[in-house]
């Protein structure tokens, strides 16, 4: 299946210079949505059949995330923005192609030793992969791989995470 075709570019979004590849078009294709699960499941259980976790980055991480830890019988661990988790959390500051956030996890979600899988729409910069992977390793887990959709590849975002397995279905 051509995924390119089901992605949408909007020009400028969300600041000028900005090519936005928008997933909302691939995600309401039912065709195209269980394609994309489907295949990112497979090739991430390829890196290791038992993952105990995946781990998805708000908002679009999410939805990428836990069907591919329901297809692998991993559980889904949320990183969320700041102030949205209600106990306890890691907190870390990190660049965004256009700009700076916060990203959090829960301290007890995950157990030390764990092995687990980071997952996301797409990687552009790597700010947002790389610094939820340094919040994971506050933890003690075992890192295996990273799955996106989409990699844009001019920002050489993979050059930032550490040395696993880099999955993307959709490079740019
Ligand atoms: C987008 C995208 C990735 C991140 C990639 O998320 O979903 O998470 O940017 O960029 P990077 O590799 O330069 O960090 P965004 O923070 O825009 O928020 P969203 O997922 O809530 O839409
Ligand atoms: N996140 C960071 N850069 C992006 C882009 N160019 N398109 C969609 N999401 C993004
Ligand atoms: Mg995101």
């Amino acid at each position: 299946m051509d995924l390119k075709s089901l992605i949408r570019d909007i020009p400028d979004f969300p600041k000028p210079g900005i090519l936005f590849r928008d997933v909302t078009t691939l995600l309401s294709d039912p065709a195209g949505l269980r394609y994309t699960i489907d295949l990112l499941a497979q090739k991430c259980s390829e890196i290791e059949l038992e993952v105990d976790y995946i781990i998805g980055m708000e908002s679009r991480g999410f939805i990428f995330g836990a069907p591919v830890a329901y297809k692998l019988g991993a559980g889904f661990i949320p990183v969320r923005k700041k102030g949205k988790l209600p106990a306890a959390v890691h907190s870390i500051e990190y660049q965004l192609e256009y700009g700076t956030d916060t990203l959090e996890v829960h301290q007890d979600a995950l157990k030390p030793g764990c092995k687990i899988l980071i997952v996301d729409d797409l990687i552009a910069t790597g700010g947002t992969a790389s610094a939820t992977a340094k919040l994971v390793q506050k933890i003690d887990c075992e890192l295996i791989g990273f799955g996106f959709i989409i990699e844009l590849r001019d920002l050489q975002g993979r050059k930032h995470l550490p040395d696993v397995p880099i999955i993307s279905l959709v490079e740019y």
